[in-house]
């Protein structure tokens, strides 16, 4: 199968996350529907309408192209060397309750290498896009990673599964053992902005047990387009399927891993 040309790609991604976004922002503050996965783990009619449009604008363009996506099973029948990984709204809990820190997350991989990432927030209007080879963008504008070299002056950020097992609470045991040597750690809610907050400076590191693919995969290539570093917890890949995730600006990568990696915590 033919190679699609990547500013076709980017048109398309770039339409879907805004048409997407118009869809967020239409059922911000007038919920009807709020379905529960989980006890905590939440899917609203936005969710699926979100999922919807972009799947049918992808499937309209690229009809042979794989799509993985949080709410729907698209993968059996399709191209396995094109695949699209999307989320159409990372951050259900805080789009229930009214808090603007939600996004849409977009990425398109080539046999496994992710291509192009998108990654925006309607409720701010911030969109973070990387190009592989081509730097990341707020707005158009381009990115860079903070220099934060130590931890004790690092701002991090990470997430808390939704299962409550084991990986629960080392999670928490994990927060304990880092928040008192460095200058805070947020939990915003919201990972595919955790990633792009590392590639805007605004945080100096992300980790977090337990993602899923559509979470991370536009957020790792925005991180890295703006000269962030990301891998699982003791230095491997990052996990495409979200397990032990660890982003940074790259000056504090070794020293995270060693303090994570030395902890019990950190065996999850
Ligand atoms: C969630 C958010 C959250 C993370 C959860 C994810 P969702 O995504 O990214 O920050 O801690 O693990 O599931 O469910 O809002 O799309
Ligand atoms: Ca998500
Ligand atoms: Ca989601």
């Amino acid at each position: 199968m033919e190679k699609p040309a990547i500013n076709d790609v980017l048109a398309v991604a770039n339409r879907a996350a805004h048409e997407a976004g118009a869809i967020l922002m239409q059922h911000f503050g007038q919920l009807s529907q709020i379905r529960h996965k989980s006890a905590v783990d939440l899917v609203t009619e936005a969710d699926l309408a979100s999922e919807a449009a972009i799947v049918k604008m992808i499937r309209t363009s690229f009809p042979q192209h794989n799509i993985l996506a949080e709410e729907g099973d698209y993968e059996a029948a399709a191209n396995p060397e094109f695949r699209w990984v999307i989320d159409p709204l990372d951050g259900t809990t805080n789009y229930v309750h009214g808090l603007p820190l939600f996004a849409v997350s977009i990425a398109f991989q080539i046999k496994g290498i992710t291509e192009l990432g998108i990654v925006f927030n309607p409720a701010l209007n911030e969109l973070f896009m990387a190009q592989r080879g081509r730097g990341a963008t707020l707005n158009g504008q381009p990115l860079q990673v903070s220099d934060v070299g130590h931890i004790s002056e690092a701002l991090l950020v990470t997430g808390f599964p939704y299962t409550r097992d084991k990986i629960f609470t080392r999670s928490f045991d994990l927060f304990a053992s880092l928040y008192p040597m460095c200058q805070g750690v947020r939990r915003l809610g919201a990972a595919a902005l955790d990633c792009c907050y590392v590639a805007a400076g605004r945080f100096d590191a992300f980790y977090e047990a337990n993602l899923q693919p559509w979470d991370i995969c536009a957020g790792d290539l925005i991180c890295r387009a703006a000269g962030g570093r990301t891998s699982d917890w003791t230095g491997g890949e990052l996990p495409f399927d979200g397990h032990r995730v660890l982003m940074s600006n790259g000056h504090l990568h070794d020293e995270l891993m060693n303090i994570i990696s030395a902890s019990p915590a950190g065996k999850v």
